[in-house]
Parts: structure tokens; C-alpha cells; sequence
């Protein structure tokens, strides 16, 4: 298993349309592996596959990432079929959008539509934090980062500040 490393905006790839997965393979599972480890490391409750530079659709999450038990869920070629309710998302942050913290609007309770990692059919209801969790991830794989869910004003500022920090690594 291996820590991947993270990409950070602007990477172009975190703006891309992420493929759907067509096939479930051992090279699958290690990524799938990997991704958790990166996540853990990081440490964060999701983590997009175009976030470690894999062009998939497949997410790993776990909305209980500080306890003791680390048992996190894949999704593959998800898909929200269903919104339902609002709620703003205090403080969110993303481990590919450094340095920024927004409260972002959200749909309260979702469905969600994939496969799991072997490829079996899912279907299923998420509310609160996690319904939050993975439509964040999801934006992800539609190549769409929290600035594009904040005022104009915020990016601009948030795109002036990563640009100085950049300048200064
Ligand atoms: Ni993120």
C-alpha cells in the first residue's frame, strides 16, 4: 500500500470530468487501498480519485475518520439521483483547496446511486454529515471544486492567496 501524493488547485486535473469505471479489476483494489491510506494520512473523511491524479470514478469516505476503528466505504460510478432539504455545511474544507474553509449550501438528505467495490449494485439514503461528505466528493468527479460553490468575491480572494503561496513554496 502506498501514500499517495494529493493534487492541489489549480491542477487542471481537479477540473476534469472524472471517467466511469468499466471494470472491476485487481489493479481496482489497489487503488481503492491506497486512496483510503491517503485519506487516512491526510487526514480527511473522503477523498475523489482525481484528487491522487486517477482518471476513475471512485470515491472512499468514512465520516468516522478520527476514531479508532477506521472503516471507510467505496463508492464506484456514483451518481445522485435524489435532493431533498437544505443545509449549510459549516467550516467545509478540502484536502486539494488549501488554506480555505467555507460554509457551503447543500442538500440535507440525499440517494445515491453506484456499485460498491466488487461492483455490486447500491442504492441508498445518506443525511447530515455524510449526505454532505459525499456530494463534496461527487463535485469531485464532475471536476468541481468548493470555490465554485463560494461568492465570486471569495474565490478571487482565495485565488490571490494561492497564488502568493505558491509563489512562496
Ligand atoms: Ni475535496
Amino acid at each position: 500500500m502506498a501514500i499517495l501524493p494529493i493534487l492541489t488547485y489549480p491542477d487542471p486535473l481537479l477540473a476534469r470530468k472524472v471517467k466511469r469505471v468499466s471494470e472491476i479489476t485487481d489493479d481496482l483494489q489497489t487503488i481503492i487501498e491506497n486512496m483510503a491510506e491517503t485519506m487516512y494520512d491526510a487526514p480527511g473523511v473522503g477523498l475523489a480519485a482525481n484528487q491522487v491524479g486517477i482518471d476513475k470514478r471512485i470515491v472512499v469516505y468514512d465520516p468516522d475518520a478520527d476514531s479508532v476503528q477506521r472503516e471507510f466505504q467505496v463508492l464506484i460510478n456514483p451518481r445522485i439521483i435524489e435532493y431533498h432539504g437544505s443545509m449549510i455545511s459549516e467550516e467545509e474544507g478540502c484536502l486539494s483547496v488549501p488554506d480555505m474553509r467555507c460554509d457551503i449550501r447543500r442538500a440535507e438528505r440525499i440517494v445515491i446511486e453506484g456499485q460498491d467495490r466488487d461492483g455490486n449494485p447500491l442504492k441508498f439514503e445518506l443525511e447530515g454529515i455524510p449526505a454532505v461528505i459525499l456530494q463534496h466528493e461527487i463535485d469531485h468527479l464532475n471536476g468541481v471544486l468548493i470555490l465554485e460553490r463560494i461568492s465570486t468575491l471569495k474565490r478571487q480572494i482565495y485565488k490571490r492567496k494561492r497564488q502568493k503561496m505558491l509563489k512562496n513554496e
